[in-house]
């Protein structure tokens, strides 16, 4: 049985920073599920579709083919829809909202959820996202949910796109109404919806930085 360590949680809590560093640690493979949802949540719009009319996003999904790869150089995984990569758009402020929007729609998590499990059963693999452990890989090696005050998540949110001038003129009050309203949207679904997994360790990262999360990340990891 591949290696898989499940790491959920909401939005700015840190996930895929740690999920990157611990998966060049152990040297296995870092699956970013969130970026799958964006892919969709891209694809859709593009499309002119909304991504909350789930009676016009169904019949697009039979032609969407999506594949996960990896950049040869850089390691960054690559989502590409139809040959198209699709990777430089995924993490505008737009897409953000959208892929949780559209995320709600059980034919979307179904489609995506047999992909990650695929990619899941043939590799050792660190997966982050909001059911990994829930839902996508219930037996899962290890499983970690990754949690932090919302004000806290909304200012590294905030830094982050003020850092690369994506703020569009909102304020750090949008940025925290905008987790907010995502949160209660991904913890709210009913179709898989972001929960503390059974068996999961939490660790609330309001006060740690980067390196003392994946110092107590990997300490779980290895049971120490
Ligand atoms: O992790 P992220 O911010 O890139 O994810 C974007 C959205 O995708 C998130 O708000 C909800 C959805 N998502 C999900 O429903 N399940 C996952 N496993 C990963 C992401």
């Amino acid at each position: 049985m591949p290696l898989n360590i499940a790491i959920d949680g909401p939005s700015g809590a840190g996930k895929s920073t740690l999920a990157k560093r611990l998966a060049e640690d152990l040297k296995i493979l870092y699956l970013d599920t969130g970026a799958m949802y964006r892919g969709i949540a891209y694809f859709v719009l593009d499309k002119g579709v909304d991504p909350a009319d789930a009676e016009k996003v169904l019949p697009l999904l039979p032609d969407i083919e999506m594949t996960v790869s990896y950049d040869e150089s850089s390691g960054v995984q690559q989502i590409v829809i139809n040959g198209v990569n699709v990777t430089p758009h995924i993490r505008e402020h737009r897409i953000s909202f959208a892929a949780s929007t559209v995320s709600k729609i059980p034919e979307v998590r179904l489609k995506l959820v047999e992909l990650q499990r695929k990619i899941a059963s043939e590799r050792d693999c660190v997966l982050d996202g909001r059911d990994i452990g829930s839902y996508v890989l219930p037996n899962a090696t290890r499983k970690i949910y990754l949690d932090a005050k919302p004000e806290v998540r909304a200012e590294r949110r905030f830094k982050e796109l003020s850092e690369k001038g994506a703020l569009n003129g909102m304020s750090y009050e949008d940025v925290l109404s905008d987790v907010n309203k995502r949160d209660y949207q991904d913890m709210h679904r009913d179709f898989a919806p972001l929960v503390v997994a059974d068996g999961a360790v939490v660790v609330d990262t309001s006060e740690l930085n980067a390196e003392e999360v994946l110092k107590k990340i990997e300490e779980i990891v290895a049971c120490k």
